[in-house]
Order: C-alpha cells, then structure tokens, then sequence
C-alpha cells in the first residue's frame, strides 16, 4: 500500500481528496494544523470510508516540525493544499501569504529532495490566467500578472515546483483548479467557511438559510448575455477525483515532462445569475439578491478547456451544477 501525505488534508478539498484516496487503497497521512479547518473532520472521513487517517497536527511553516515528520514516516507521494487561500486577505498579509503558501512548499521540497522522495501534486488556480484572452482557457493560455499576493503564491510556487523537478530529478504536476463547490454525498463533510464568506456559494447558501440578509450580486454589466460574470464551477467531488488519476500518472510514471500541468474545471461558464435560479430550483428556496457595483479586481469570464485534461489524465467531471449547489445547500442546512 502507498503512502501519501496530504497537507491541508482536513480542508474543503483535502477533505474530499482523502476520502476518495481512502476509498481507492492508499494509506493517507493528513497534516494540518486546523488553522482553517476542524479535528472533527478527521471523524467523519472515518465515518465515510471506514478508515481513520494517520493525522499529524503539525504547522508546516515551523521547519524543523517538517524535518521531524519525514525522518519517521515513509512517504511515496505528496498532495500538498495546506495554504491561506483568501484574496482579499493576501492583499492585506502578503508576507502572511508568502510565509505559508511559498515557506511551507519550500520545506516540503528540501526534505522530499533530501530524502529522494518523488510524486508531488500542487494545488494551483486558474487565477494564474487573471482575465484570459481567449475562452475557454486551455493551458497555453499565458500566464497574467498576479492580481493578489495570493496569485502570486500559486505563479511562484508553479515555477518553484518547476525548477526543483528540473534540478533534484523529482515529477511534479500543478492542477490549476476553476472554482471548486459543494459537498460529499453523505453531506458529512463540505466547505467550512470562517467569517463572512467571500465567495458565491457559501453567501447564498447561508442567504437562503437566513444566517446573511441578502447576497450581493457583483455587477450586471459585464459583457456576458446577462451583464452578471461567469465562472467555471466545479464540484469538489470531481475535483477530488482528478487528484486520484494524477497522483497515479505520476505513480506509473505516465507523466510525460517532470512538471506538468492541468486546468481543471467542467468546461462550462455559469454566471452569477444562472447560479442564483439553479440554486432556486433546487433548493426550493427564493433567493433575497441585490444588484450591487462590481467587486474590484474580479474578471468577467473564465471557464476551463479540458480537453488536455481528458486526454492525458482520462479525467472528466461527473456532476452537474444542480447537483453541487444541491449538495452545498444540503450541507449548509446540516451546519446552521
Ligand atoms: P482550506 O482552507 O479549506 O484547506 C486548507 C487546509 O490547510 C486547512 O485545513 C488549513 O487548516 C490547512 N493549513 C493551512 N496552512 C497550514 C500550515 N501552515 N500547516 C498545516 N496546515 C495548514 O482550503 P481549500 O479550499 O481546501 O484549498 C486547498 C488548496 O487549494 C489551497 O492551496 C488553495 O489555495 C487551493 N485552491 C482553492 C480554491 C478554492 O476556491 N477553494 C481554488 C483554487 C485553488
Ligand atoms: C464568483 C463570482 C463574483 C460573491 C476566487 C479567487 C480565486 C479562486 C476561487 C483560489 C464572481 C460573484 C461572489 C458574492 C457575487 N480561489 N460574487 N457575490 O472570484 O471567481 O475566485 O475563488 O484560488 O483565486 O479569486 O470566486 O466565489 O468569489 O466569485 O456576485 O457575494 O460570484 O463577483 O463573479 P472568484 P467567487
């Protein structure tokens, strides 16, 4: 049985990424220092897949904490999510943001060059592309100007990922993931959002479940066919899934350059609008909204290509918007 270490492993996506390695035979071993999750989450993944995970409460940011980890554990692959993930925030942290999301990747990269330990998959953005030029966004697409420290944790990290592959013989693969939603089928474990949330689906869910008064829609002229912006969204069970058959393409060495990556979304646009009356539908609920100005620093459209995805890592999405609003609504009515 393979070992994989998965940082970040009691997340939103870590979370449904353990599940589904769980659920395929490897041996997961979960580091996280709940700075954004729960020790609760470890619970429920047993109670989904019948497994407790090994789990190390450890904050990768403290070296020698990282040293220790490796020099008593056996690690055949890495999938590495542990990172600040909020926009705004990072225009207000940045060395917060540089600290943690390039510190933390750095530290798991000496000991996995140390150690000779291969197979690495990085948690990436499509926020790399910024406003792409042409839709939908294949991987040639140039990479823009980071618009937040954030991005530029994900541009650097790529391209410190790239450069340890070349140099120290390792095989990397960055999955630049479009906007991940929902929740488990069992609805035992989903997005746990600190605060107020910044993002779409956490606001309507806790809209429609009375917790915030009325979602702000972020401006209706934008060049799409409603004015409301489009985004690629992707549920997380899906995206889970793609860390499965990456890590495994690494594993067989099918990987064909040390460093690859991989836009990983459903190939559709929603707008904000057709988001709110699908989540309408299925929730059964009316949605209390408001057309509000633009948020500063958003794009109008991204919506991935996925044909390189298809092909190389014989990786699709399943399920449908419906389905992931559904599964965040029915999650969001278990956490009220
Ligand atoms: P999340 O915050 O739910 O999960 C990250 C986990 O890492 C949390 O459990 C947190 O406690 C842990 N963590 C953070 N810093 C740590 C540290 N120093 N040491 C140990 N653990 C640490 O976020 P998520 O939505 O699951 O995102 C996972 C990854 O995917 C991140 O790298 C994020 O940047 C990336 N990503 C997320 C999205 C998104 O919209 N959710 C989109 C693209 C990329
Ligand atoms: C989606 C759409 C908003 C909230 C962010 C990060 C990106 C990536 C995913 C990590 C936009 C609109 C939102 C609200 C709204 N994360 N909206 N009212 O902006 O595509 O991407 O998360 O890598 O880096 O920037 O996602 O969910 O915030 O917004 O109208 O209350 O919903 O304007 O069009 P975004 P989002």
């Amino acid at each position: 049985m393979k070992n994989i270490l998965v940082t970040g492993g009691l997340g939103f996506i870590g979370s449904h990424t353990v599940v589904e390695l769980q659920n395929t035979g490897y041996h997961v071993i979960i580091v996280d220092d709940l700075s954004n999750s729960k020790i609760e989450v470890l619970e429920r993944i047993k109670e989904i897949t019948g497994i407790a995970p090994e789990f190390h409460q450890i904050d990768l940011r403290i070296k020698q904490d990282v040293k220790d980890l490796f020099a008593n554990t056996t690690i055949d692959g890495i999938i590495h999510f542990a990172a600040f993930k909020a926009v705004g925030e990072s225009v207000e942290k940045p060395l917060d943001y540089y600290e943690n999301n390039i510190g933390s990747l750095v530290y798991l990269l000496q000991e996995m060059r140390d150690r000779n330990i291969d197979h690495f998959i990085f948690s990436s953005s499509c926020t790399v592309y910024g406003q792409a030029d042409e839709l939908p966004i294949t991987e040639n697409a140039p990479i823009k100007p980071a618009a937040s420290p954030y991005g530029n944790t994900k541009q650097i990290g790529e391209e410190i990922i790239k450069e340890s592959c070349e140099a120290y013989g390792m095989n990397a693969i960055a999955l630049r993931y479009f906007n991940p939603i929902g929740a488990h089928d069992s609805i035992k474990i989903g997005e746990l959002p600190l605060g107020v949330p910044q993002n779409l689906i956490p606001f309507v869910t806790q809209t429609a479940a009375g917790i915030r008064e009325q979602l702000s829609v972020f401006g209706d002229d934008y060049d799409t066919q409603d004015g409301t912006a489009i985004r690629d969204y992707i549920h997380v069970v899906d995206l889970a899934k793609a860390h499965i058959v990456a890590l495994q393409r690494l594993l067989h060495k099918e990987n064909k350059s040390s460093f690859e990556f991989f836009n990983i979304g459903t190939g559709k646009g929603s707008s904000v609008l057709e988001v709110v009356k699908s989540f309408e539908k299925v929730s059964a609920t009316k949605l209390n909204y408001k057309i509000v100005d633009r948020r500063p620093g958003d794009i109008t459209a991204a919506y991935a290509d996925t044909t390189l995805a298809e092909k190389e890592l014989r990786w699709k999405t399943e399920k449908s918007l419906d389905e992931a609003l559904l599964s965040a609504w029915q999650w969001q009515q278990e956490n009220k």
